[in-house]
């Protein structure tokens, strides 16, 4: 007889949990996961490929624990006057939220965020052996300073997470709420960036609100808008106290010297990696329009994908695009879908597949 989950000694807090599960289907349109679907341009593939291939002559030896090249790439990239020993680098923003949560959670601790948001947050809470409470959105996704001040306080949380813009909703987050919440913890803040790329280019980012504040963080991932979700790498700005306390529970080494070398390269052609988002925006703001057009309720969003309401059976709409080759995501909010916004014929496909299947 097969070995059940149940036969075994697992933790008692791992019980009954369900992994992350995304769909990964071979189709041919696929906008479910908030990828950028545009491939790495040639021209840096190139240079990644020498990176990699020098840094593969050293490969028999340990690669640089403190990753030095690529933490003063970030730091160059980033700007906001930060220097290398502000910033942290790991397999993806998830391993960094990882690390956050390993320093700063665990058993006995609380971590919080406002639902609906980030999947994985709870999830990553819960590994570590703390427990994760979720707060309340105002009826649009937005947040109210105040309010969320409020919630802050009653929840008095170890970790806050603070997804600015907001997945699976896409809504942005205002910088006076963030300070309300701030001022309102003692915990550490986590503003996650995955997608600010994607906001309009006067607005801010949390960035901007480091300085003289020890407990907040700005984690961003290479995931997104850089086109390289498949490399793994994320990377976060804070006090260097904070980078101290990582440097506890990470792995040694954990950052792979083909990992390094590969992103190093990549950030070198920052301006050419980053030169379709202009374009995924456009497709975003058509996808809405259109959505809107066909009836739908698009929700504002700042990211690479759009959320939309109006859907009276999510799970049929679900398969019916699914079956016509195209793949978005069903996460779990009521009468809605999320579609990550494609290049311009994977767009349309979705638009077309949609109207196909009439209301
Ligand atoms: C809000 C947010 N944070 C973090 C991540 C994790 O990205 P990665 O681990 O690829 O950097 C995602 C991925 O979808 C995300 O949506």
């Amino acid at each position: 007889m097969a070995v059940r989950l149940d036969d075994l000694p697992l933790r008692d807090d791992l019980r009954g949990l369900t992994p992350y599960g995304a769909p990964q289907a071979a189709l041919p349109v696929a906008l479910n996961v908030n990828e950028n679907t545009h491939p790495v341009p040639e021209e840096v593939a190139d240079d990644i490929l020498d990176g990699i291939a020098h840094a593969l002559r050293d490969v028999n030896r340990y690669p640089d624990r403190e990753f030095t090249a690529l933490r003063e790439g970030f730091a160059d990239y980033l700007g906001h006057g930060l220097s290398r020993d502000q910033i942290w680098v790991a397999n993806g923003s998830n391993e960094v939220l990882q690390h956050l949560l390993q320093a700063f959670a665990g058993p006995g601790r609380t971590a919080f965020g406002f639902a609906p948001t980030y999947s994985m947050y709870p999830l990553l809470t819960r590994a570590t052996g703390a427990s994760y409470v979720a707060g309340v959105r105002e009826s649009d996704y937005t947040l109210d300073a105040d309010e969320a001040a409020r919630q802050i306080e009653e929840a008095d949380p170890d970790v806050v997470f603070l997804c600015a813009p907001n997945n699976p909703t896409g809504t942005p987050l205002r910088l006076d709420v963030i300070e309300a919440i701030y001022a309102a913890s003692r915990g550490m803040v986590i503003v996650d960036e995955a997608y600010q790329e994607f906001a309009p280019r006067d607005e801010r980012s949390a960035l901007t609100l480091l300085p003289g504040r020890e407990r907040l963080v700005v984690s961003r991932t290479m995931s997104k808008a850089f086109a390289f979700a498949g490399a793994r790498v994320g990377y976060l700005a804070a006090d260097p106290a904070v980078i101290d306390a990582l440097r506890l529970v990470r792995l040694p080494y954990h950052l792979s010297a083909l990992t390094q070398a590969a992103a190093t390269a990549a950030l070198r052609h920052a301006p050419a990696m980053l030169s379709m988002v202009d374009e995924i925006v456009a497709q975003r703001d058509r996808i809405s329009a259109t959505l809107s057009a066909l009836g739908y309720q698009p929700h504002e969003s700042w990211t690479n994908f759009v959320l939309f309401g109006g859907v009276d059976d999510p799970a049929a709409t679900w398969q019916g695009l699914y079956d016509r080759g195209v793949l978005i995501r069903d996460v779990g909010i009521a009468h809605s879908l999320r579609v990550t916004a494609g290049t311009e014929s994977e767009s349309t496909a979705f638009l077309d597949a949609l109207a196909s299947l009439g209301r």
